[in-house]
């Protein structure tokens, strides 16, 4: 963690916690978590339990809420999607783009990204892009080829003042879910990658970076100690609010 970066604790509950769930995890975390002047917590509930969210925490300005993708396009004949001026019009201020659950299982590729990203952007969300590697990727020695493809891609097609609007993620997908964390060293070496292949393309050098994959409170200092790791983005033990808060009181 960098002293002069507000580190930044992300929850994604993919398809967890509907309206009813999401409501009772509120009052639970809002009793739990106070909030922090030195801190940015962010959630991102399914759609459909986001006006839940936003309706329970309406009294803590400080809790995010963003949604966890959006279509490439902003409306037409796309069934089951949303997009991001939708998202906007009900109030979110953050979006994911690229996470490894879309890109593995819906075929969202790179350049589907990069458009997700622009529209996410034009609708003045704040984008986080999510990037990494799989398990073969890394033994066959292509971390670096990887990420370099993942972020230059996107930035590449945007216009370069927006460049410093983006948040990213770096979420090796061998470690989502499997309770398998990237070590420290691990982490830190593959921020200094994104960061620099940020850079290169013209992004900040300084950007936001989360690290994801199996955080939990019991490896959050030692994550967030790492160089260059900003704050996190959390899957499964976001799910719990005891777990999340004690995630959320990390490095403080
Ligand atoms: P887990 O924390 O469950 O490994 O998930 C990480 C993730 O994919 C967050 O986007």
């Amino acid at each position: 963690m960098r002293d002069d970066v507000k580190p930044m604790f992300a929850a994604n509950w993919k398809m967890h916690l509907g309206p009813d769930e999401t409501e009772t995890f509120v009052d639970r975390f809002g009793a739990l978590h106070s909030a922090r002047q030195d801190a940015r917590v962010v959630f991102f509930p399914p759609y459909l339990s986001v006006g839940a969210f936003l309706a329970s925490a309406r009294t803590r300005p400080d809790l995010g809420v963003g949604v966890q993708d959006v279509h490439q396009e902003v409306n037409g004949a796309h069934t089951g999607a949303v997009s991001a001026p939708m998202a906007k019009q009900v109030g979110v201020g953050w979006a994911l783009a690229g996470h490894s659950e879309r890109r593995r299982e819906f075929g969202d590729d790179d350049v589907t990204v990069a458009a997700k990203v622009a529209r996410i952007l034009e609708a003045d969300l704040r984008p986080v892009l999510c990037v990494g590697e799989t398990l073969e990727e890394r033994e066959a020695g292509a971390l670096e080829a990887v990420l370099s493809r993942q972020i230059e891609i996107v930035l590449a097609s945007l216009a370069p003042d927006s460049l410093s609007l983006l948040t990213y993620a770096y979420e090796p997908v061998w470690a989502i879910g499997t309770g398998r964390t990237a070590s420290p060293d691990d982490a830190a070496q593959a921020h200094t990658v994104v960061r620099r292949e940020i850079g290169r393309c013209g992004g900040r050098d300084d950007a936001v970076i989360l690290y994801g994959g199996s955080v939990k409170p019991g490896n959050i200092e030692e994550l967030l100690e790492a160089p260059g790791v900003d704050g996190v983005l959390v899957g499964g033990a976001s799910l719990d609010p005891e777990s999340f808060a004690a995630i959320c009181a990390g490095g403080g």
